[in-house]
């Protein structure tokens, strides 16, 4: 008995890594959906909430990657995390708009698997 149960737990990493073999690995998702709102002309005050938004559609049913949402002034990508980990099948994320410069260059960058630009909008500060 106290034979069998050693052989058996000896046994059971190598079931174990034959499993996870058999069931390959995960295949990955390419999912970058693109932004909806804001649009070009799109005004925004700093200090205020507003809901960016983005198509869901060709949403795979797995996604594995971490969201992220970011701001981009000026074709750069400042490393300024407006939100992070939420959930991108829900196809929008309401945020305070950061108190930054008046400026019309500024873009959200949501990332999916890779990075997906707004177009440029308006941010006006006090
Ligand atoms: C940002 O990129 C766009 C498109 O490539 C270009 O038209 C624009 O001049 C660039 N702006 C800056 C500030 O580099
Ligand atoms: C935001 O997402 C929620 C959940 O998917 C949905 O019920 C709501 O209508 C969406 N709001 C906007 C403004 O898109």
């Amino acid at each position: 008995m106290r034979f069998t149960t050693t052989v058996f737990s000896t046994l059971i990493p190598f079931i174990l890594t034959a499993a996870v073999r058999a069931a390959g690995p995960t295949p990955l998702d390419v999912f970058v959906p693109p932004i909806t709102y804001p649009t070009a002309g799109t005004v925004w005050q700093s200090k205020t909430q507003q809901t960016v938004t983005w198509d869901v559609s060709g949403a795979p049913p797995v996604i594995s990657n971490g969201a992220m949402l970011m701001l981009r002034k000026g074709n750069i990508t400042a490393p300024f995390i407006l939100a992070k980990g939420f959930d991108l099948r829900a196809g929008n994320l309401t945020i305070t708009v950061p108190w930054v410069l008046t400026g019309q260059d500024y873009q959200m960058v949501l990332f999916g698997d890779s990075g997906d630009f707004s177009p440029f909008f308006t941010i006006e500060s006090d």
